[in-house]
């Protein structure tokens, strides 16, 4: 069977890490509009980079760590005998480091920087400051985080376009379900035949679209719904 599993901050959430619609609109204290826009960056670029730099930081601490829900997806991909494709809309590196292999991460990653002025990605788990300098084109003061951010396109779109279009079985987990193109991705997949299931605190915006939808903290409802594929 081939198997798409959509995840959003909701799967990281017994894990250390804020969601971002669960806090009365402010995430980490401050307005999406403020540090998530590429708009934001050219009117502070300060802001936008020490905001970042934290959430970054964030990742290393001892009390962030993979869940049981990160951790059930990544055994179900190594047992599972069809395709299985992981994407998710969080940047925090959780399910790489419970071991997922087919990872789309398509709203970038916490732990890679993007030069300006050369366009590479690299690894990055420093605060970037104006004296952080691209390893590839050595130029000084341009990088920024790796992070898909409002009106920017997402990644691997076409990659993700063509995994629905085959998709039997789409699994939406942990996502509020208002962000597009990612809201959209059950739709796509149910075109196609897929069934389609949302795991879920409580019902997402589009959550009456799914053919199928349980409820209930990801840490004990993923690794219960895929042990259960496994039978
Ligand atoms: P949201 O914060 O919008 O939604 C989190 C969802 O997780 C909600 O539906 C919650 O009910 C659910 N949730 C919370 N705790 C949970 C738990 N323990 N178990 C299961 N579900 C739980 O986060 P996203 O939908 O991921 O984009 O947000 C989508 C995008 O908006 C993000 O990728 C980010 C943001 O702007 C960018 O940064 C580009």
């Amino acid at each position: 069977m081939n198997i798409v599993v959509l995840t959003g901050a909701g799967i990281s959430a017994e894990s250390g890490l804020k969601t971002f619609r669960d806090n009365g609109g402010l995430w980490e204290g401050h307005r999406m509009e403020d540090v998530a826009t590429p708009e934001a960056f050219a009117a502070n670029p300060e802001l936008v980079q020490n905001f970042y730099n934290l959430r970054r930081q964030q990742l290393r601490s001892d009390e962030v760590k993979c869940n049981a829900a990160h951790i059930a997806l990544a055994e179900f991909e190594a047992q599972h005998k069809g395709r299985f494709t992981l994407i998710t809309q969080n940047v925090d590196d959780l399910h790489q480091r419970a071991g997922s292999n087919n990872l789309l991460a398509m709203h970038g990653e916490l732990r890679k920087v993007r030069c300006l002025n050369c366009d590479a990605v690299m690894p990055y788990d420093e605060a970037i400051t104006p004296q952080s300098q691209c390893t590839q084109c050595l130029q000084l003061d341009c990088l920024r985080p790796h992070i898909v951010w409002f009106g920017e396109m997402p990644l691997y779109m076409d990659v993700i376009e063509r995994v629905l279009q085959s998709c039997e079985l789409f699994v939406s987990i942990g996502t509020s379900s208002v962000v597009y193109p990612a809201a959209g991705f059950q739709q796509l997949a149910q075109h196609r035949g897929a069934h389609t299931v949302e795991l879920n605190l409580a019902p997402s915006e589009t959550a009456s679209r799914f053919d199928e939808a349980i409820y209930g903290n990801a840490s004990t409802l993923v690794p219960e719904y895929f042990s259960g594929l496994l039978d």
